[in-house]
């Protein structure tokens, strides 16, 4: 604890590298930066021409020498330099507007992500300006950001659908005791609605209408109140424009494989899950995290699948963000933690030497 950060200089900032969203949290301002994890790129020179929500909107719209890359798509980094400019990119705009002194970072990447790619992490954000870097686990924060007493000795399940991957994990004493992670999460349901689309209506979406297909009327779990959305796209017989109806029902027809994947590897780690864990679980039930969660039923399907109440966090999407921002700081306030717990015990110390003089004395009065 330096000088700096006592005048609250030295900033701490939480990142969430996200496979489809980059959350960037600073200490004291909440949630800066809110972006799609895109990088949009001049093929032949490998010139960055955007980041973010600009290059996002050229996803699908760009002409043959600039590619959109999404560098983490599969929750694993397939684009390793993209990812590491990306990253110095949005830590970049995150402190230059708050500080001159170098942050402690800390970044939470998928959990399928291997060591060199953490260390790939790492080293970026060392460079982006971290005066401290810790990389940590997504079920760890997304736990943390939910609002869940992670060093209990009590089981918690959180199961965080992303756009990449979906990461199932019981945690216990501040630590993962199961987990599973599986390619099925939000990506995945817009490819579904996509091979719906095509299969069913012989009409080619896009990736962005089959979002907003899902966002809408997607569903996991039959509706009472079945709702439908126009939706354009190009028929493939006539290879003209079209424009269709398509309603609730087919999107449960379209997701059911992907969804019930999903519910199925949620049981599957219950099953691997100690039972006394398995308990606390039951009692306390399910939490869910991540934007892909939101989709209609999800909830009520694993709820159904695992006989356990689900519950979908508040603010689903950024609490894997707030959970790396409450992780730093959470460790950056330990040395004083401790030297609060050492003045604490001196002061318990002092105050028994104080009674047992006392104690003394008194029996000594007593005794004359
Ligand atoms: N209301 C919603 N219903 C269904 N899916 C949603 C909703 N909002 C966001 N999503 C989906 O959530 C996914 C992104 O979730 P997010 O937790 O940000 O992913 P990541 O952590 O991998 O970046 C995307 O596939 C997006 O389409
Ligand atoms: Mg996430």
């Amino acid at each position: 604890m330096g000088l700096f950060q006592l005048f609250g200089f030295g900033d701490s900032i939480g990142i969430d590298l996200g496979t489809a969203t980059i959350l960037v949290y600073v200490k004291g301002q909440g949630i800066v930066i809110r972006e799609p994890s895109v990088v949009a790129v001049e093929q032949d020179t490998g010139t960055i021409l955007a980041v973010g929500q600009e290059a996002r909107r050229m996803l699908g719209k760009t002409p043959g020498n600039i590619a959109a890359i999404r560098p983490l798509r599969e929750g694993v980094i397939s684009d390793y330099e993209m990812t590491e400019r990306m990253l110095k990119y949005f830590i970049t705009k995150a402190i230059g507007k708050t500080s001159f002194v170098k942050p402690t970072i800390a970044v939470c990447v998928p959990s399928a992500v291997t060591e060199v790619e953490k260390r790939a992490v790492e080293d970026a954000a060392r460079q982006a300006g971290g005066r401290k870097v810790y990389v940590i686990e997504e079920p760890m924060a997304a736990a943390i950001g939910a609002g869940i007493d992670t060093a209990k000795a009590c089981g918690s399940m959180v199961v965080d659908i992303g756009g990449g991957t979906t990461d199932i994990a019981v945690i216990s004493l501040g630590g993962i005791v199961v987990s599973d992670s599986i390619k099925v999460a939000g990506d995945n349901f817009d490819e579904a609605i996509i091979r719906y689309m095509r299969r069913k209506h012989n009409v080619l979406i896009g990736e962005n209408s089959a979002e907003q297909l899902k966002i809408n009327i997607g569903t996991a779990y039959a509706r009472t109140m079945p709702v439908s959305m126009d939706v354009r796209g190009r028929n493939l017989i006539t290879g003209l424009p079209k424009n269709i109806t398509v309603n609730s029902d087919e999107m449960l027809e379209a997701l059911s494989e992907s969804v019930n994947t999903i519910a199925e590897a949620v049981h599957g780690v219950l099953e691997r899950t100690p039972p006394e864990l398995a308990a606390d679980i039951f009692e306390r039930g399910i939490v869910m995290t991540g934007g892909g969660g939101l989709l209609y039923g999800m909830d009520k399907l694993i709820a159904e699948r695992t006989g356990i109440r689900v519950i979908i966090a508040e603010d689903a999407v950024s609490c894997v963000a707030y959970g790396t921002g409450k992780y730093i700081e959470y460790i950056d306030g330990a040395p004083q933690r401790e030297k609060r717990q050492a003045s604490r015990q001196k002061r318990a110390a002092s105050r028994q030497k104080r009674d047992e003089k006392r104690e003394k004395r008194q029996s000594k009065r007593e005794k004359s």
